[in-house]
């Protein structure tokens, strides 16, 4: 199809023709990114990369926001109605690829295992799209490149005390997501709470080590553990308000003793997570109060010390509505779901909490080829066929939020 024949298509055909046409180069910058991954916090080089592809596309922005963040706007006609904002991160993880493919991980150790890469190329073909339709849309797109999603504080943090929600101000912003659950040319959304807050917990026991054989001569600090872990799952099952989503998991122990030697402390670590802000403060305190009353009922002491992540991530539910219609027009009433809440955490969480936001996913698995690895793990990989629709869906959702009806 020649150009003046997509010229006279409606938006939705335009821009599914589009998303087709520039299939292959957002497929090679995925692979670029892909075979380039770098960790949280170190991204420079594919900082540089994304600023030269915003080069070739033509749009203006700045760099250098919280770090290695990235943003800028295209402007449609009445740039001063609505501002919709649009985010994809671009950090990597430290886990060495195990797939066979000739994009394979350059970086050892490193890997592209949570699709960001992914994220980063379909943003790209959606800004190259929406800049050649800038005519067809009112109001601004700001897009925001972010770093370091996997890593404590989060790069979304850091680029919105940076003033990425400033000048202009989003009226609402969204961010899509991998999703190995659904086949490719599949899409979810979920109204509301739909990810939680996650706050890593470190304990030391601290007891009276000695010999095995005379516990008596001893505080045992495993003891003390061991009701420690039997009671906090309490919390959960007798504190918490059944409705209201919480997990607490410890998933590491040391406590260095011997067959025949009791350790004088035993260290934990855990994650606790919630989908209420002052639950989350609330499970804090009971933690603490539960940890030292065990533990000084047995006569030890304890140590604890809670890390605040992200917060839990909340959809707004017209802003969700309006994306869940306007993705069945686009792909069909099939291929758009709604999505279980999930207990998993994730940085997008923060700008939830600033403006009106959907975090929603897109489907990349095609069981028939074998590609169904879940998320951080090293034999992750996308259907790439997933790309055109990732593309063309974010820039009709985006002229979608930007037109009032
Ligand atoms: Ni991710």
């Amino acid at each position: 199809m020649s150009e003046t024949e997509i010229e006279v298509l409606p938006l939705k055909s335009k821009i599914a023709k589009m998303a087709l046409a520039n299939h292959q180069e957002i497929v090679d910058i995925r692979r670029y990114l892909h075979a380039h991954p770098e960790l949280s916090f170190k991204e420079k080089n594919t900082a540089e990369y994304i600023t030269r592809c915003l080069d070739k596309i033509g749009v203006q922005y700045k760099s250098g926001i919280g770090g290695y963040g990235i943003t800028g706007t295209i402007k449609g006609k009445d740039p001063d109605s609505l501002v919709v904002a649009l985010r994809a991160d671009f950090d990597a993880l430290p886990i060495t690829e195990l797939n066979n493919i000739e994009y394979r991980s350059q970086n050892d150790g490193v890997m592209h295992a949570c699709g960001h890469d992914a994220h980063t190329a379909s943003l790209l073909g959606t800004l190259r799209i929406l800049n050649q339709l800038k005519n067809e849309f009112s109001g601004t797109v700001k897009f925001i490149f972010q770093p370091a999603e996997e890593k404590f504080p989060g790069g979304a943090k850091l680029m919105i005390e940076d003033g990425v929600l400033e000048d202009p101000r989003p009226d609402m912003i969204i961010g899509q997501h991998v999703y190995p659950d659904l086949e490719a040319g599949q899409f979810g959304f979920r109204p509301g709470k739909y990810m939680a807050a996650a706050d890593e917990i470190y304990i030391t026991f601290v007891g009276e080590g000695g010999h095995a054989a005379m516990p008596n001569k001893t505080i045992d600090p495993l003891l003390i553990t061991a009701h420690f872990l039997t009671a906090v799952q309490q919390l959960v099952s007798r504190n918490a308000d059944p409705f209201n989503e919480t997990v607490v998991s410890f998933g590491k122990i040391i406590g260095e003793g011997a067959t025949n030697v009791i350790p004088d402390f035993v260290k934990l670590e855990g994650t606790i997570r919630t989908m209420n802000e002052e639950w989350r403060d609330e499970i804090h305190d009971k933690l603490r109060r539960l940890a030292n009353g065990i533990a000084a009922s047995m006569g030890g002491m304890c140590e604890l010390e809670i890390n605040k992540g992200y917060p839990y991530l909340k959809n707004d539910p017209r802003v969700t509505k309006k994306l869940f219609d306007a993705a069945k027009e686009y792909i069909g009433n099939d291929a758009v779901h709604e999505l279980p809440m999930r207990m998993g955490a994730e940085d997008f969480a923060y700008y939830s909490h600033e403006i009106p936001a959907c975090f929603y996913r897109f489907g990349t698995a095609n069981a028939a080829e074998g590609i169904i690895s879940g998320l951080h793990t090293p034999t992750f990989n996308i259907e790439e066929t997933s790309l055109k629709d990732s593309v063309g869906m974010m820039t009709w959702l985006t002229i979608k939020l930007l037109s009032k009806d």
